[in-house]
């Protein structure tokens, strides 16, 4: 599922001048395709109604959607082309533009957390619940044991039960829920997770006493979170002025949650795509992105931008849950094609581009906003779309 080798260059000048057939030609090249990946973006793409009809309920057609790919990716020093599957306009441009300004200066640097799911299990009319936190402690080695036993080729490969944790909600009523924190290696782990709230249950109840109510993950993983961190050279992002304004428009941001809400909009667009083209569970990415945004009290931006020396600098922090293996990757041809192009094995090497994404799209939209106001950068692009090729563009690229 994996290339046979990765991009020597993310780079492909002129890409976006280039006909539908020949950019499809110039990737399989590239990128040393799969015969199965290379006629698959031959066909132009999509899903049998006989497979659609395996992903959902009452399917009578499929629903199309681009894929593109972002360029100019540098993560962790590995160039990346990156499959992005969205219906707006102008940010794959984006993120292959702000991919661009960063990758002078080394691109993008990240790290993703262990792959630590949480699941909650909810007991109520649970007696003394203050002491409840010290009854589950004394019950640690059954609780875990009743834990991995449930996910045994979890375990097999390294994963299972980390940790436990108990959150006295409502005393009154007796409320109180254990976290269970659960390595769930490659997977994006919510039926893994499901699977041990579920089977450890009795053994919680058997240490801290209530009745069970609600055995699911969380979509706010906390202990599953990534870091990336980008710097552009002023220069590129237009200047000592742009570079300045950029930082403004963090700051904005970082005072106001009417404006924080659109500018993680802006990184959303570029995480979403990648997680829609690699058929992640963006509902879930969305509900944790924003949840995570808000869990000091109040709505913050989750990127923040500065001007450091001759540097625009950018730090990015999000939970983000994703996966390699499971959901829907063995069955959608096309989310194997994505995965081919992308390149990644693990869970949290794809983590660490979508949020590079995410950051860059947020960078391209902060640059067009604080140039040239965002309806002037959309209006360009649409007319280069319009222009015939050889006469310029390549505005993504
Ligand atoms: C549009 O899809 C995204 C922006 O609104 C993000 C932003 O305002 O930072 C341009």
């Amino acid at each position: 599922m994996s290339p046979k080798r990765q991009p020597t260059d993310s780079r492909i000048p002129g890409f976006y001048d280039l006909p539908v057939p020949q950019r499809q030609a110039l990737v399989i090249e590239r990128l040393g395709l799969s015969q199965t990946t290379a006629r698959h973006l031959s066909a132009g793409g999509g899903l049998e109604p006989a497979v659609a009809d395996r992903l959902s309920e009452n399917v009578v057609a499929t629903h199309g959607l681009p894929l593109s790919l972002g360029l100019n990716f540098v993560v962790n020093g590995t160039p990346r082309v990156v499959p992005m599957t969205i219906e707006e306009p102008s940010v794959v441009a984006a993120a292959s533009h702000g991919a661009k300004m960063v990758r002078a200066l080394g691109g993008f640097s990240g790290r993703a957390t262990p792959p630590v799911m949480t699941a909650q299990v909810q007991l109520w009319d649970v007696p003394d619940p203050d002491s409840a936190g010290a009854r589950l402690e004394a019950h640690r080695a059954p609780i875990t044991r009743a834990a991995d036993a449930a996910i045994p080729g979890i375990t097999e490969r390294g994963g299972g039960l980390r940790d436990l944790e108990t959150r006295v909600v409502d005393p009154g009523q007796g409320l109180v829920v254990v976290h269970l924190h659960i390595d769930v290696r490659d997977a994006m782990g919510a039926n893994i997770v499901d699977t041990v709230a579920e089977s450890a249950a009795p053994a919680v109840v058997a240490a801290i006493g209530g009745r069970v109510g609600l055995r699911i993950l969380t979509n706010l993983p906390l202990r599953r979170t990534v870091d990336v961190v980008a710097q552009a050279p002023v220069e590129a992002v237009g200047g000592a002025e742009v570079a300045a304004a950029i930082e403004r428009a963090s700051k904005f941001a970082e005072a106001d949650p009417f404006r924080a809400v659109t500018h993680n909009k802006g990184v959303m667009n570029g995480v979403d795509a990648v997680a829609v083209a690699l058929g992640q569970d963006w509902r879930a990415i969305e509900a944790g992105a924003h949840a995570f945004a808000s869990v000091g009290g109040v709505y913050r931006p989750l990127s923040v931008w500065r001007v450091r020396d001759e540097a625009l600098e950018g730090e990015l922090k999000m939970p983000l849950a994703v996966g390699t293996v499971g959901g829907c990757a063995g069955a959608h041809p096309g989310v194997r094609a994505a995965l081919e192009i992308l390149g990644v094995r693990r869970a949290d090497e794809l983590a660490v581009v979508m949020a590079s994404v995410g950051l860059a799209t947020n960078l391209a939209a902060l640059r067009a906003l604080a140039a040239e106001g965002i309806q002037a950068g959309h209006m360009r692009l649409h007319r280069r779309r319009l222009t015939p090729p050889g006469d310029g563009g390549g505005e993504a690229s």
